[in-house]
């Protein structure tokens, strides 16, 4: 299937506005405006006064000169872009839902509490723990929750003051030290070993009573389980720290095992990915956090309890580290991942953790031989090659996918691969989709290299400066 993205040559929205601008008065604290750096200050806001057939159209163009998940294939390793089942949007529409305010009576919400209650219920079977928060707004802003449990749970045993690092291998999501940072830990990163899975040595080198915890995603984001996984739990805990649960790759496994029966304390997880919602970025997205036990007491307040028939919000977890979004979390994020559920059941969650990993081995297999795969045991639901012995750049063969109406993979990622190429096809791709993705690129090994530089070209827009655009970063509101 040969690919031509539309090109329109769209202004701004300011500058397409039919009349003048409409200008909506601020409220500013006197001395506040001072505070704020030079060039971010501004008095009113000012809106484009454009028709809504003119708003209508900019944005079905723009949106037209965009890849999308409904689009064609999103095989983007880490990030799991799956299709998102129209079903559940149309649930999550439902004006029983979607017309109501955070702030209502708990009686007049009894459905929705249900939901969140329900929910709950779900993600704790699925991962074996015991307890959990629906609040965080993404993966990232879960870690963080987690890392904040972490802090609670030490300064309550009179350890934060000695507890001061967090292990992480080199592996990890660039999110992991983040989050581990933010949170005022110091980050101490062990190296993987031959088979790219955590190196037994190096962690117990590393464990110390500085230890707050160790975080780690299993599979990890090479694909590969961490088979050590229980010895690991074993050792973390006698050096009293805490095994955390990066849940991000929780779709390679879930019905299979879980977090809980491998020895975790804290794990977040993805909704986006495992539950097929849409992806936050930026927007609203969902990263529930699930303890054990010994955690329960300090998760966010509040969460959604029941009393006999009677679903409310119960605040009295006694040491919780507080709220750490408004109200409730993203319950439209809810609304699918309940939706997904209860359509899949129990048996169809694990069908699709199976499909999800026969397809990444199968593409996996197609691709051997022409590139090399660096780390070799079998593979989860994401693969990593490296174009180092192809004499091509991941770019520039990520650039040819592209312009042939595939979504690029991952590239440059994990760092510890030379030239990666992080792909995930996920459960919702068929075969001939699979055996599309493996021409199409290994095509893109016969283009000439001039060929590739010169990719994208069937895109509204070629290939970019990347560095350039980065540095002199450009977003303009044009309206004054
Ligand atoms: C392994 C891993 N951890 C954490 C995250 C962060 O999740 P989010 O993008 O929802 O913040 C990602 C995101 O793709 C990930 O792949």
């Amino acid at each position: 299937m040969s690919y031509k993205q539309a090109s329109y040559d769209e202004p701004f929205i300011g500058e397409l506005r039919s009349g003048t601008t409409y200008k909506i008065p601020g409220k500013v604290d006197p001395g506040v405006l001072e505070d704020l750096p030079e060039g971010t200050r501004r008095e009113y806001l000012p809106l484009p006064e454009v028709a809504e057939y003119d708003v209508v159209r900019h944005f079905t163009r723009l949106s037209q000169m965009n890849y999308s998940v409904d689009l064609g294939m999103y095989p983007l390793g880490s990030c799991t872009m799956k299709f998102n089942p129209k079903f559940a949007d149309r649930i999550s529409t439902f004006e029983g839902f979607s017309e109501i305010h955070p702030l209502q009576p708990e009686k007049s919400v009894q459905g929705s509490l249900r939901i969140m209650y329900e929910l709950q219920e779900y993600l704790k079977d699925l991962s074996d723990m015991d307890a959990i928060t629906l609040q965080p707004l993404a993966g990232a802003h879960g870690e963080y929750t987690g890392i904040l449990i972490i802090r609670k749970y030490h300064e309550d045993r009179g350890e934060l003051d000695s507890r001061t690092e967090i292990i992480i291998p080199d592996s990890a999501h660039g999110t992991n030290p983040a989050s581990a940072a933010m949170g005022g830990f110091d980050v101490v990163e062990i190296p993987s070993n031959e088979k790219g899975t955590v190196d037994l040595e190096a962690l117990k080198a590393a464990l110390s009573e500085k230890t707050a915890a160790f975080m780690i995603t299993n599979p990890n984001t090479l694909g590969i389980f961490e088979d050590q996984i229980t010895e690991i739990a074993k050792l973390v805990h006698e050096a009293g720290a805490l095994l955390y649960y990066d849940g991000a790759n929780f779709n390679a496994i879930m019905g299979v095992t879980s977090p809980g029966l491998m020895g975790f304390d804290i794990v977040h997880f993805n909704l986006h990915k495992t539950f097929a919602t849409p992806h936050g970025g930026g927007g609203p997205g969902s990263g529930p956090v699930a303890v054990k036990a010994h955690l329960k007491d300090f998760l966010p307040v509040p969460t959604v309890a029941k009393d006999g028939g009677r679903y409310f919000l119960d605040f009295s977890h006694p040491k919780s580290i507080g709220r750490i979004s408004s109200y409730y979390g993203s319950f439209n994020m809810m609304l699918r991942a309940w939706s997904y559920i209860t359509y899949h059941g129990a048996d169809g969650l694990k069908e699709n953790t199976v499909n999800a990993v026969l397809n990444a081995n199968y593409l996996a297999k197609k691709l051997e031989g022409k590139f090399k795969i660096p780390y070799k045991p079998l593979k989860k639901h994401e693969l990593v090659l490296s174009t180092e012995n192809t004499g091509k750049r991941a770019l520039d063969l990520a650039k040819y996918l592209i312009d042939n109406g595939i979504h690029a993979p991952t590239v440059y990622f994990p760092l510890i691969v030379h030239e990666a190429m992080m792909i995930e096809p996920t459960e919702t791709v068929s075969k001939a989709d699979l055996d599309q993705y493996a021409e199409v690129l290994l095509k893109g090994l016969e283009a000439g290299d001039g060929e590739l530089k010169g990719m994208p070209k069937n895109l509204a827009v070629g290939r970019i400066d990347e560095v350039r655009a980065a540095r002199e970063l450009k977003v303009r509101w044009n309206l004054e």
